[in-house]
């Protein structure tokens, strides 16, 4: 690791903590990668990682796929940025109509921070109210509305509430805790006709995973319906991961709208916020919610992701059934070395995402993730990452698998994770 860490050197004092993205900072320092391929990441000394983090999601389809680079690659070609609208624009969006449920027209943008600003915008923007909901742990990206009790890289490193944001703009977010309905109840009957949304990720994703209890989902759309609250389902994490339609095709709710990004780039910036006719049409030009972005909607990113789309789209009976196996053998394969080698701890995940938690409670909210033991969790992470297989850094983000992964990966994965755990006992 003797290069990564003359890189990381001087990369700490040009960047804040060497690095452009907090989650990518680990103790003693992050190895810098040199290139990347299928399932593999390999770093500037030479070694080769199995990569559960792809890039902390938009990698379905794994590391550089063929037809990707191909069609990026011919885009290069024709330009880079146009600055007008193409049909490849329109064939994206008519591909999201398609295939996510609630979507009825859409605005492409190019962060997944920028979809759901723009998403409580539009929602404000048609109730005329300023009050949102959203749930503990749960991450919407790095703006003011949103970066209160957020999980992600906001609780690994201490801060869950940003120095800088605005008392005025924190107040208008209410939090409640997931997965526990009276909590919701509650702050909707107590801000009777203030709230203008209830934001939230279906399956959080940003405090390891936690799944929703059964008819918990359900039971938040008929609540916000009767009380004329949008729905947003952030799903820039589940859209086109847990089905071709996200977790609104996986669980059958409809929210109004949708927030969507990572996998939908095909490894490129590219996120886009949508739903119901009705909302999306108060977005300028045609409407008085204000939105726009000099690289939104660009040649290479929607190239790429209609690529990503159209194959997932093509493929998806045996995509998504092929992770979902992949992803049930890795989760009882971890839970079965764990339980042998008598290390507590709760395997949590569906389809291609997973994350062990170090506790022996059952992790249904951010109170118990946070319960798990963080000092183990870097050890195994670090132990892991001896034995060639890269995890995020945090406990509180999410492993992915991809179609890259084959069985020969899951096998050697369990053989290091079983490795880790016995060094924990
Ligand atoms: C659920 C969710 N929403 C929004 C975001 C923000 O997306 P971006 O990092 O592209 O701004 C993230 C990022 O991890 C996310 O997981």
């Amino acid at each position: 690791m003797k290069t990564s860490k003359s890189f990381y050197e001087k990369a700490k004092g040009l960047m804040p903590g060497g690095v452009n993205s907090p989650v990518r900072a680990f103790e003693p320092y992050p190895f810098f990668t040199d290139h990347a391929e299928g399932s593999r990441l390999f770093d500037v000394d030479g070694n080769a990682y199995i990569d559960y983090c792809m890039a902390y999601g938009p990698l379905l389809l794994g590391h550089a796929p063929s037809e990707i680079v191909e069609a990026v690659r011919r885009q290069l070609g024709k330009g880079t940025m146009y600055g007008t609208p193409t049909e490849a624009e329109v064939e994206l969006a008519e591909l999201l109509v398609e295939v996510v449920p609630c979507v009825e027209m859409v605005r492409v943008v190019n962060s997944g921070t920028e979809a759901t600003m723009h998403a409580l915008r539009v929602a404000r923007g048609c109730t005329g109210k300023d009050k949102i909901v959203k749930f503990e742990g749960c991450y919407h990206g790095a703006h003011d509305y949103v970066l209160v009790q957020a999980g992600s890289g906001a609780t690994a490193f201490g801060a869950p509430t940003s120095l800088g944001v605005p008392k005025d703009s924190a107040k208008n977010t209410l939090v409640v805790p997931f997965n526990n309905l009276g909590a919701l109840e509650e702050v909707v009957e107590k801000n009777q006709g203030e709230i203008a949304a209830v934001l939230m990720e279906p399956v959080v994703g940003n405090a390891g995973v936690i799944l929703p209890r059964n008819g918990y989902l359900q039971a938040v759309r008929r609540l916000t319906e009767k009380n004329g609250i949008i729905l947003i389902f952030d799903e820039v994490i589940t859209g086109f991961r847990l089905a071709l339609g996200g977790a609104q095709e996986y669980f059958q709710i409809t929210p109004d709208m949708v927030t969507l990004g990572k996998i939908m780039g095909g490894g490129f910036p590219m996120a886009a916020f949508g739903g119901k006719k009705e909302l999306m049409q108060l977005v300028s030009p045609v409407g008085k919610v204000y939105q726009a972005g000099t690289l939104s909607g660009n040649p290479i990113s929607v190239v790429a992701g209609l690529t990503m789309l159209n194959i997932l789209r093509e493929k998806k009976t045996l995509i998504y059934s092929q992770l979902e196996r992949q992803g049930d053998a890795l989760r009882k394969g971890l839970s079965d070395l764990a339980e042998d080698r008598k290390v507590p701890v709760q395997v949590n995940g569906l389809a291609s995402m997973f994350q062990v938690f170090f506790t022996p409670q059952p992790v249904f909210d951010y109170k118990a993730a946070q319960s798990s033991d963080k000092a183990k969790f870097q050890r195994y992470h670090r132990k892991l990452m001896e034995r060639g297989v890269f995890i995020p850094p945090s406990q509180f983000e999410t492993c992915f698998l991809s179609t890259a992964h084959s069985e020969e990966d899951v096998a050697e994965t369990l053989e290091a994770a079983d490795a880790a755990f016995q060094s924990l006992r």
